[in-house]
C-alpha cells in the first residue's frame, strides 16, 4: 500500500515535471534559432566546403554565357576597387595580419561557400580617414555615403559627435583621466538620464555589453531568481550570459531562448517560478524572432523583416503585464535604439515601461560606454538586513570623465532647438523614405525590396538566388559604404537631407541595374528558395558522409586543401 502511494506521488511529481518541460518546449520558436543547445550542437557539425572557381559563377546551373558575363562583371568590380583605392586596400590587407576581428568580418561577408574566393579576388576598404555631414572618406580621397551608422552610434550626423568630443573634452580637462573621484558633470547626466528614463537610479558601464550584464546580474540579485529569458534572434551584446547560441562555447543553462509574440512565452512567464528577468531588444520589432540580417547568410532569397508597430505594442504591452503580476524584472535593452525612436526611447515610443533599461552607443556622446538606469529597489548593490549578500559590479574605466563629458554635450543637446526632433515626424519621414526607395526599385524592375524601422532598413530580394551577397560590392562601388553584415542593415543618420537620400536612393538603383545586367539574377524560371535550401543541405550531407556524395559533384571539401 506504502508503495502504492510513493509510486503514485512519484508519477505525479514527473507528470507535472514533464507538463512544464512541455510547455517551455512549445514556448520555443520553431526553428534553430529557438533552440540555443541544439543549434550550438549544429554549428559544430556543419563540415567546411566550397565551390570551385570553375562552378562559383554557375551554381545556379546558369548557361556558360550568363557565367561568363557574371565572372565579368566580378572582375571589372574587383579592378574598380584596385584602381580607385590603391592605398586604402594595400593598408587593409595589413589588417588581416594581426586583427583577428578583421580576419573574421571578412570571412563572413558572402555565404562560406563563395567567401575564400571572394576574399582572394574581390579587396575591398576597410580604412577611412574622414567623416563629414552624411559621408566618409577614404585613404585615397574618395568620399562614398554611410550606411554603417557606425553600429548605431551615428544617430545626429558625425560632424555632431566631434563637437560633442570637444565640448566634453573642454569641460573636464582640468580634471584629466582621473578615475575614482567622479568629474561633478557626472550628477547632471544623472539627473538628465533619470528625467528621461523615468528611472530613479543609473549606473555606468564601459559597454552596452557590460550595461546589460549589470542589469540582468541585478536582476537575479533582487529577485533571487536565476533564469534569464531572451527572445529569439534577439542581440544582447556577446556576453555568454546571453548568447546561449553559437559563438559561445560555454554551456549556459540559466537562459530561456523563446519565442517572442507568442501566447505560449506569457503562459511560461506567468507558470514558471525560476525567472528573474525578460530581456527585450526593441529592433526585433522589425523582424520577430529573426537573427540579424547578414549577407553572409544569404544563401536564397528568404530574408524577412515584417514591421507592425501596433503589434509590437500590444505584444509589449502584455509582456508588462506578466512581468508585473509575476515579479519579473522587465529590461528594455535599448543600447541600439535608444534615443532613435523618441526622446525617451522605446519606453515612450511604444508606451509601456520597463523596470530597467540599458542604454549605450548614442549615449556616449561619440566615446564608449554602457548605461543602465533602472528602479530604486532593483539598482542596489548590497542589502543593509544581509551585509554579506552584495550584488559586485565595477570597471575601471566606468564614468570616465571624457565619456561623462561628451554625454553631457550629447544630453544637452536633446533640448536644444538646432536638435530637439519631432520623431512622429521622423519616423513618417522615414517610412515615407522607405516607400519611396521601394517605388524606384519597381520601376526599375529590380527584384528587391527595403523593410523599415524608421531609419534601420534592411534590404530583402523578392526572386530565388544564390547571389543576392554580390550586391554589397556593386553598392560599394557606387560610393555607399556598408558595415560587414552588407546588406543586411542599413542605419541612416538623421542628419540625411532629402538631396543625400536622394543620391543614395539612386545609388542603390544604379548598384542593382549594374548587378542585373551582369546576368547575376538571371532565373531558370523554376528555382525556388525551398530548392535552393535543399541544394545546400544536400551539398552538407555529401560534405559530412562522403560515401553520399555524387560522382559529377566537384565541390571542395574540408579546410585543409592549398587556397588557389
Ligand atoms: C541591443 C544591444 N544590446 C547590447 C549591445 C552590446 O553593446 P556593445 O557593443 O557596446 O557592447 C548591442 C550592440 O550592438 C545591442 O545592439
Amino acid at each position: 500500500m506504502l508503495y502504492a502511494v510513493l509510486g503514485a506521488i512519484a508519477a505525479i511529481y514527473l507528470l507535472r515535471r514533464l507538463q512544464i518541460r512541455l510547455r517551455l518546449s512549445r514556448a520555443k520558436h520553431p526553428s534553430l534559432r529557438g533552440h540555443a543547445k541544439l543549434s550550438r550542437r549544429m554549428a559544430r557539425l556543419v563540415p567546411f566546403y566550397e565551390y570551385p572557381a570553375s562552378e562559383l559563377f554557375r551554381v545556379d546551373n546558369a548557361p556558360a554565357d550568363i557565367a561568363a558575363a557574371r565572372q565579368q562583371g566580378f572582375e571589372r568590380l574587383a579592378q574598380y576597387f584596385r584602381d580607385s583605392a590603391p592605398r586604402t586596400l594595400a593598408l587593409s590587407e595589413q589588417l588581416e595580419d594581426g586583427i583577428p576581428d578583421v580576419q573574421f568580418t571578412n570571412a563572413y561577408r558572402v555565404p562560406f561557400q563563395f567567401s575564400r574566393y571572394v576574399r582572394q579576388h574581390m579587396k575591398t576598404g576597410l580604412l577611412a580617414q574622414a567623416s563629414s555631414g552624411t559621408r566618409l572618406q577614404d585613404l585615397d580621397g574618395n568620399w562614398s555615403y554611410d550606411l554603417t551608422g557606425a553600429y548605431g552610434v551615428n544617430l545626429y550626423g558625425y560632424d555632431f559627435y566631434k563637437d560633442c568630443i570637444d565640448k566634453g573634452a573642454e569641460l573636464v580637462k582640468a580634471l584629466g583621466p582621473v578615475l575614482g573621484p567622479y568629474h561633478p558633470v557626472i550628477l547632471d547626466n544623472v539627473q538628465r538620464i533619470k528625467a528621461l528614463s523615468g528611472m530613479d537610479e543609473v549606473s555606468f558601464h564601459m559597454s552596452g555589453t557590460e550595461a546589460v550584464m549589470q542589469a540582468v546580474r541585478l536582476a537575479c540579485y533582487h529577485t533571487d531568481k536565476s533564469r534569464v529569458v531572451v527572445f529569439c534572434g534577439a542581440y544582447h551584446g556577446w556576453w555568454d550570459g546571453v548568447q546561449p547560441g553559437p559563438g559561445n562555447q560555454r554551456r549556459v543553462n540559466d537562459v530561456y531562448t523563446l519565442n517572442e509574440m507568442s501566447e505560449n512565452t506569457l503562459h511560461v512567464l506567468r507558470t514558471r517560478k525560476d525567472i528573474a528577468c525578460v530581456l527585450v531588444n526593441p529592433l526585433q520589432a522589425l523582424n520577430p524572432n529573426g537573427g540579424a540580417n547578414s549577407d553572409s547568410l544569404l544563401l536564397a532569397s528568404d530574408r524577412t523583416a515584417d514591421y507592425d508597430r501596433k503589434a509590437y505594442t500590444v505584444w509589449l504591452q502584455k509582456l508588462r503585464q506578466v512581468c508585473t503580476e509575476r515579479h519579473i524584472v522587465l529590461i528594455f535593452d535599448e543600447v541600439f535604439l535608444g534615443f532613435r525612436l523618441a526622446r525617451g526611447g522605446a519606453q515612450e515610443y511604444f508606451g509601456v515601461a520597463a523596470d530597467m533599461v540599458t542604454y549605450g552607443k548614442t549615449l556616449g556622446g561619440g566615446l564608449p560606454v554602457g548605461v543602465v538606469a533602472g528602479k530604486r529597489h532593483l539598482m542596489q548593490r548590497f542589502k543593509p538586513h544581509k551585509p554579506t549578500a552584495v550584488c559586485f559590479a565595477r570597471g575601471t574605466f566606468n564614468s570616465h570623465p571624457y565619456v561623462m563629458g561628451a554625454m553631457n554635450a550629447f544630453l544637452q543637446a536633446l533640448d536644444e532647438p538646432a536638435w530637439k526632433m519631432d520623431f512622429e515626424a521622423v519616423d513618417a519621414l522615414w517610412n515615407t523614405r522607405a516607400e519611396h526607395m521601394n517605388e524606384q526599385l519597381r520601376l526599375a524592375d529590380l527584384p528587391l525590396a527595403v523593410a523599415n524601422m524608421s531609419s534601420i532598413w534592411t534590404l530583402l530580394y523578392t526572386r530565388p538566388s544564390r547571389y543576392n551577397w554580390m550586391l554589397q560590392y556593386y553598392l560599394r562601388a557606387q560610393g555607399l559604404t556598408l558595415a560587414w553584415i552588407g546588406t543586411g542593415r542599413f542605419i541612416f543618420s538623421h542628419n540625411y537631407t532629402d538631396s543625400d537620400f536622394e543620391a543614395v536612393m539612386e545609388r542603390i538603383v544604379a548598384a542593382g541595374q549594374a548587378m542585373q545586367a551582369d546576368g547575376w539574377w538571371w532565373h531558370d524560371g523554376q528555382l525556388t528558395n525551398k530548392e535552393i535550401k535543399r541544394r545546400v543541405s544536400r551539398e552538407l550531407l555529401e560534405t559530412a558522409l562522403p560515401w553520399l556524395r555524387l560522382k559529377d559533384r566537384t565541390l571542395r571539401h574540408g579546410a585543409g586543401h592549398t587556397p588557389e
